[in-house]
């Protein structure tokens, strides 16, 4: 019998919503909070999954080379060991015990980090040398082909190539990154609000084909293809409601720009506002915001944040709120006693 473990921690987004489907450009910074899988062998062909995380079932089992999709948790573990056996890695059963310090569902990509860490637990198991770069790409596809979200691949990169203290740009059209250090002036409050919203698949999906019908309309691959040309012009051909999701794809891709100088120049306020924008643009424009989140951003703002925004897919999650160091848990308290709903203060980055 051996025994191997895996970590792999959450996210947030600084800026660059919506944007890694569209070929965009992201800017995470991982969580120090995270996904741990203790995985032992077996020497049958079962996978045996187990967990302290408020998810249902907590446990479950399948037998490898059936997988199915069941609409719960445990189909990330089966997407993961389909695509393995499909990608020709020899594998026996295991069993999995999964431990999460990272709330689940709360937009802080949970779902990938559970993935990777498994894929690493499993990689070291098997001896399977499974790299970053595979494993991101192996648990976004586990993710799409078992887990029904057309999801792009900002939280699997996140997750193995982000850093706990600075900010890396991520373009993703060729997975080039660049770190992009953090003033030692500010900090950032992740706040969750709480709430998920029953249709938040289903919603992301459509937005998806929504930008995918705006490419029709325009005669291009991407919508990062139509940066160059005026955007009034490219509005003006598109019908409602692929007007706005265009305006918000192009207009946060430059904000992403925008938020890599103002960190650059230290410029705290400047980021705070781009921020700011960021949120009128998802709430407005994508609309992918629900009021408890807006409630949030306009708490934390009305606080004395520099600026807020919802952060992850939206339709519930959380928000991130950009303060002075040292000032982050202070403006959370003072948002919480605000709010209507059940939220809590999960972390103050770095
Ligand atoms: C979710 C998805 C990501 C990304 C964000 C929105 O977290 O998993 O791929 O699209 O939403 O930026």
């Amino acid at each position: 019998m051996r025994r191997a473990t895996g970590f792999a921690p959450g996210r947030i987004n600084l800026i660059g919503e919506h944007t890694d489907y569209n070929d965009g450009l992201v800017m995470p910074i991982a969580l120090r909070l995270g996904v741990t899988v203790a995985a032992t062998s077996r020497d049958d062909a079962t996978i045996r999954l187990t967990t302290d995380a408020p998810v249902t079932p907590q446990h479950g089992s399948y037998i490898l080379g059936t997988e199915r999709s069941d609409g719960t948790w445990l189909d990330r573990a089966k997407g993961v060991t389909a695509i393995l056996a499909r990608e020709g890695a020899r594998i026996g059963g295991f069993g999995a015990d999964v431990r999460s310090d990272l709330p689940v569902g709360a937009g802080l990509g949970s779902s990938a980090a559970f993935a990777i860490a498994l894929l690493r637990a499993v990689s070291k198991l098997f001896d399977l040398a499974v790299d970053d770069a595979a494993a991101a790409r192996i648990a976004h596809a586990a993710e799409s082909e078992f887990g029904g979200a057309r999801s792009g691949m900002l939280d699997q990169l996140a997750s193995v190539y982000g850093r706990p203290s600075d900010a890396l740009l991520i373009d993703m059209r060729d997975h080039d990154t660049e770190v992009i250090a953090l003033p030692r002036t500010i900090e950032v409050a992740v706040i969750d609000s709480g709430t998920r919203h029953e249709h938040a698949t289903g919603e992301y999906n459509r937005r998806r084909a929504e930008c995918e019908q705006a490419c029709v309309h325009l005669g291009v691959v991407s919508l990062r293809d139509v940066e160059a040309r005026p955007l009034d012009e490219i509005l003006e051909r598109l019908p409602s409601p692929l007007d706005r999701r265009v305006r918000h794809v192009v207009t946060e891709n430059a904000r992403v720009r925008r938020a890599v100088d103002a960190v650059r120049a230290h410029d705290d306020a400047g980021l705070g506002e781009i921020l700011d924008a960021s949120h009128r643009s998802l709430r407005d424009d994508y609309q992918v915001s629900t009021p408890e989140l807006d409630q949030l951003v306009q708490l934390a703002t009305g606080a004395g944040a520099f600026g807020a925004r919802m952060v992850g897919g939206g339709f519930g999650g959380s928000i991130i709120a950009l303060t002075r160091r040292g000032e982050g848990r202070k403006l959370a308290t003072r948002v919480l006693e605000g709010y209507r709903g059940d939220g809590n203060l999960v972390a103050v980055v770095p």
